[in-house]
């Protein structure tokens, strides 16, 4: 492959929405951000200048980085921010990689305005496994907020209550007609009747999920997560943050305008969201003017039908050789929310809020604190005291659904807070069983794990039951980011084998400050591609 260069200035932008003006973090002034080009197989090379008093990294979200996990990105975990008037160069290899990816930053939320896409297209000369599309668009849903993201994330983790919601949601940086005093901020493409366009969907969002549909237009998904999928005909899908999705859409209506809708997902009862819609035109060159279709049809806010319809339609195209059939390792997770009493070991900012509780969110009832410095350097340095190599396993044969009965988790669990890491040994065939628990309200969690794709073989309703769970080790769909169903479980299987120290977190970005996450630390192998190699002169200090 060849080398793709790109210099990526981080910058505040002022920007307007909804009639407010603010200043924004992006990067070279553009909200959305730069889109970045390759193809398989090419090696990508970003200069990251930060020219903001923000602490920044950028992750490259669904890139395995295969032996490049010190270009990976997420703070604290893989690198120390870039400090102002900083820079620092990500190089890697998108290997046997192609599809729709993007990146992000990946420090407090500064994602709400730090994004873009990651397009890698097959090698020259090999062709899509589906109809040659006339035109690409990128629509990446995002969410706007006239707050202070940063505030806002302190905020919120500090009253331990539900976040602000956004003010709006958006399509490619724009809110659309529907809320206050945004007429002026509406996203569009241009289309021709009679042909067929390729829409690469994005979630960039911080804190929802959401439903996607564009009015009397069918959409054909033929990838998520950068991976080719069965062709499936649906007239909505449902993406959340960390997803990405392909759909072909045939232009065989006549009006000149139709709508593309983003409206919520949420099954947890008691959040406050904006139950409106971001809306955004499809329109018809050569059509007439201004003659509008009728609203997209989007589910209803809590319709968890309509997601697993869209999820029992993604399968792998072809017929996966590689889902581990054995496994080695299989772990029970638990996630999920709970409201945490004060206890005398919890640090005193966790320890605030209502009731003299807070809001905590946990995997096996771990709380994950983010270090001060990068696990992974003090990993690969042997520097003992950032973290602990203890993370809780129950294996599932001995987990007592009476006792520890996920769906309804006694009141006496709490979360312990901890940095407390997952060791895997290289080669390892593993298999992670996450149920959804929570002692206030269960809802869908996008768990995403960095460094990898996984086969996601099984999923479903209430607690998990090896008795009545379904696997599929045929052709289940190969992704980064599993939305674990509202109060069910999902089973995901990778071999272990690209070593580093890998962030696996919800993708809801409260929820992560929460404490939705751990990491997984993958040992190095015996042969030198199996090796983590050396950090880059350049990583930046804590
Ligand atoms: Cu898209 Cu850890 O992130």
């Amino acid at each position: 492959g060849s080398t793709r260069f790109y210099d990526f200035k981080v910058q505040t932008k002022r920007v307007t929405r909804l009639c407010n003006t603010k200043d924004i973090v992006t990067i070279n002034g553009m909200f959305p951000g730069p889109s970045v080009y390759a193809q398989e197989d090419d090696r990508i090379v970003v200069k990251v200048t930060n020219e903001t008093p923000y602490n920044t990294t950028i992750h490259w979200h669904g890139v395995r980085q295969k032996l490049s996990c010190w270009f990976d990105g997420p703070s604290y975990i893989t690198q120390c921010p870039i400090q102002a008037g900083r820079s620092f160069t990500y190089e890697f290899t998108m290997v046997k990689q192609k599809g729709t990816f993007f990146w992000h930053a990946h420090v407090s939320w500064l994602r709400a305005t730090v994004y873009g896409a990651l397009l890698v297209y097959p090698k020259t000369g090999v062709p899509y496994p589906f109809k040659v599309p006339h035109e690409e668009h990128t629509l990446i849903l995002g969410e706007y907020w006239m707050q202070d993201v940063v505030e806002l994330e302190l905020n919120t983790t500090a009253s331990g209550g539900p976040p602000t919601p956004a003010n709006a949601y958006t399509i490619n940086g724009q809110p659309g007609p529907n809320y206050n005093c945004s007429n002026n901020d509406v996203y569009h493409i241009d289309v021709v009747s009679g042909k067929t366009y390729l829409l690469r969907l994005i979630h960039a969002g911080l804190n929802m999920e959401n439903f996607f549909a564009i009015a009397n237009h069918n959409l054909t998904i033929v990838e998520a997560d950068g991976e080719y999928t069965k062709p499936f005909t649906t007239d909505r899908v449902m993406l959340g943050p960390g997803q990405t999705m392909s759909v072909l859409v045939t232009t065989d209506q006549s009006l000149g305008k139709y709508s593309m809708a983003m409206g919520p997902y949420m099954s947890a009862k008691g959040v406050k969201f904006q139950n409106i819609s971001s809306i955004a035109y499809f329109q018809y060159l050569g059509a007439v003017p201004n003659t509008l279709s009728l609203p997209a049809k989007l589910p209803v806010f809590n319709d968890n039908l309509a997601v697993k319809t869209v999820m029992d339609g993604l399968r792998s195209l072809n017929n996966c050789v590689n889902v581990p059939k054995q496994i080695d390792t299989e772990l029970f997770i638990t996630i999920g929310l709970n409201v945490q009493k004060c206890r005398s070991k919890t640090p005193e900012k966790n320890c605030r809020g209502l009731n003299n509780g807070v809001m905590a969110a946990s995997m096996n009832n771990i709380s994950f604190v983010k270090p001060k410095t990068s696990l992974l350097e003090a990993y690969y340095k042997k520097i003992n005291g950032s973290f602990t190599e203890d993370f809780p396993g129950v294996p599932l044969m001995y987990y007592d659904f009476v006792n520890g009965a996920p769906n309804n988790v006694p009141n006496n669990t709490q979360a312990l807070n901890g940095t407390r890491a997952l060791v895997l040994e290289y080669g390892t065939r593993v298999q992670l069983i996450m149920q959804d628990t929570g002692t206030v309200t269960t809802e869908n969690h996008p768990i995403h794990l960095h460094g990898y794709s996984f086969y996601v073989v099984g999923y479903g309703s209430g607690n998990f039951d090896l008795k009545t769970a379904n696997f599929n080790l045929v052709d289940p769909p190969y992704m980064n980011t599993i939305g674990v169903p509202v109060g069910g479980w999902a089973a995901i299987r990778f071999v272990a084998d690209n070593p580093g120290v890998w962030f696996m977190h919800c993708h809801l970005d409260i929820h992560q400050s929460w404490g939705l996450g751990t990491v997984l630390i993958v040992t190095n192998g015996q042969g030198e591609l199996e090796t983590l190699p050396h950090p880059p002169a350049d990583l930046p200090q804590c």
